[in-house]
């Protein structure tokens, strides 16, 4: 044979074996056809021995032919090895389904109990006519004491234990830091909720976390008075926590005047004396007040003409009395085990 005759036949030998392998698709043959073309003593497997017997360029040649046909071939079969491996075991798994098993239970999420009690409460005062606003988590001092009538070196300031940021700015202590900023760019008559998250410098324990929700109010009207903020709340602790009775004390807070804090009968002992509420019967549930006139002056609306309420809840108390959680530090561990029971 000469070479051209040669190189036609190995073309010849590869097209054969691409017709073979399309003809014989299942497992024994497709071995057997391998073997034919590729096996010790097949024809090409035979050029490549005795390749050293040809002249140097032509064995270049032929020697890139055979390995031409040779890788092609190997690439058929494995691909139709895999192809009917993978009939066999699809078929395999087909035939075990077992159609009487129970299916694969989905789990279903559902809120955070510290977001739904949030939309809750969003949803209570929207109803009320009350619109959502927001203000910056990093606050300045202006906003979260100056405006609000605890002046720099004022012994109150003490009450609210503050990180500092060394650029001057403050992670805000308070949700009544958003009071000034809203009436700065809102004019009255105002009905704001602001929810959001708070800071203080505390040492964490059950009752304690450095960072924590606060939900501010902010009503101002010509003609509000105590009696509208006793109303609001009143209904509010009814709504969100089942509140029976209610009483309110006088407190200071710089920024109202008077100064109130909104107790709620004992829900856990039907107030007569618990260790949620220290034996006396009541849980402090909403610090509030009448709008201090200063506040008005700082946010430049004139307090002969308008007076308001204002009122800031630890949201997350809120949500351990409403769902009896003893430890705050358990709503926010992540653990599932703990919140999958809201
Ligand atoms: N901002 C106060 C605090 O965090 C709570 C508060 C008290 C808010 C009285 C008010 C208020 O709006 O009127 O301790």
């Amino acid at each position: 044979m000469d070479n051209n005759e040669l190189i036609k036949k190995i073309e010849t030998v590869l097209n054969n074996a691409k017709a073979e392998f399309n003809e014989k698709i299942n497992e024994k043959n497709l071995d057997e056809v391998y073997k034919n073309y590729l096996g010790k003593n097949s024809f090409l497997n035979n050029i490549s021995r005795s390749i050293s017997e040809y002249e140097p360029e032509i064995r270049k040649i032929i020697g890139m032919s055979v390995n031409n046909a040779k890788i092609k071939i190997e690439e058929i079969y494995k691909n139709l090895k895999e192809q009917i491996k993978y009939e066999n075991s699809s078929n395999d798994s087909y035939s075990k389904i077992d159609l009487s098993l129970p299916g694969v239970k989905i789990t279903q999420f559902h809120k955070h109990p510290i977001t739904a009690v949030l939309d809750e409460t969003v949803e209570f005062f929207t109803s009320m006519g009350f619109e959502v606003v927001e203000g910056p988590e990093i606050e300045t001092a202006y906003y979260n004491f100056d405006a609000l009538n605890i002046p720099d070196n004022h012994p109150a300031r003490d009450v609210w234990d503050t990180f500092y940021l060394k650029n001057g700015l403050i992670p805000r202590t308070h949700t009544s830091s958003v009071q000034v900023r809203t009436m700065e760019t809102k004019k009255p008559p105002l009905r704001v909720i602001a929810p959001g998250r708070c800071y203080r410098y505390e040492s964490v324990d059950a009752t304690h976390l450095f960072m924590f929700n606060q939900v501010e109010g902010l009503f101002v009207d010509k003609n509000v008075k105590l009696s509208d903020l006793k109303g609001i709340l009143e209904a509010t602790v009814k709504h969100l926590l089942g509140a029976k009775k209610t009483r309110f004390r006088p407190a200071f807070y710089p920024f109202v005047e008077p100064g109130l804090d909104l107790d709620i009968e004992c829900v856990f002992c039907g107030g007569k004396g618990c260790n949620v509420c220290k034996f006396t019967g009541w849980i402090e549930v909403i610090p509030c007040g009448m709008v201090h006139p200063k506040v008005f002056e700082y946010a430049g609306i004139n307090p002969d003409i308008y007076k308001g309420f204002a009122f800031g809840m630890g949201f997350d108390r809120l949500v351990m009395l409403k769902y009896n959680v003893n430890d705050l530090r358990l709503l926010y561990s992540g653990n599932m085990d703990v919140l999958n029971q809201f």
